[in-house]
């Protein structure tokens, strides 16, 4: 089967202008978690934790943690779900160690979209086992799909239709993921 490129969903202004919102507002979310809890978001040693799924989530955590004005570290959780060149989730595999240093932090779980829903409710459920502060669900795309799994987003960019899509972070067979705007992929 071959797929080319097909038309911009998302170009690149209004990726930036949603990607510096959600950084505002994650800043101030997280703030208000941290003054509750007495702690200086400016000098918290190691209170908020990015954990961005890769490979997809890693432009949109770039940019977004230049939007976010505070003291911050990362993990990384690698989950694979499509294999290849299918466009089809196949559940999600865990490849690697999960961080175990998570409990008592405020974690922030960044992916690029949420498709059926396989990868973030395993994450999710990997990381409660480790009773986090907080435990916050971010991604660029939400993908109008009935889900297998239904999994609460706390912030999401863009709504998108049922089709497959890449760039800003998203591939096909390991490519395309340097596109800078969202584009939808088409049979050819
Ligand atoms: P889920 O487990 O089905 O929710 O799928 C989530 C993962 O599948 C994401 O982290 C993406 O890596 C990948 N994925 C889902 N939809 C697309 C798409 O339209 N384009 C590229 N990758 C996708
Ligand atoms: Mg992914």
């Amino acid at each position: 089967m071959v797929r080319r490129l097909g038309k911009v969903l998302i170009d690149r202004q209004r990726i930036h202008a949603r990607v510096r919102e959600i950084g505002r507002q994650l800043s101030q979310d997280l703030e208000n978690d941290l003054r509750a809890e007495g702690t200086d978001a400016a000098d918290s040693p190691d209170r908020v934790v990015m954990v961005p799924i890769l490979t997809g989530a890693i432009v949109f955590v770039a940019d977004r943690i230049r939007e976010m004005p505070m003291k911050l570290s990362m993990r990384m959780v690698t989950v694979s779900s499509y294999p290849g060149q299918s466009t089809m989730s196949r559940g999600a595999a865990l490849r690697g160690a999960l961080p175990q240093d998570l409990g008592g932090r405020h974690i922030v779980v960044v992916d690029d979209i949420l498709d059926s829903g396989h990868t973030l409710a395993l994450v999710k459920e990997l990381i409660l086992e480790q009773n986090p502060a907080s435990l916050r669900m971010c991604v660029l795309l939400d993908k109008k799909v009935p889900r297998k799994h239904e999994v609460t987003l706390n912030y999401a960019g863009f709504e998108i239709p049922d089709e497959f899509v890449v760039g800003y972070g998203l591939d096909y067979d390991g490519y395309y993921r340097n596109l800078p705007e969202i584009v939808t992929l088409e049979l050819e």
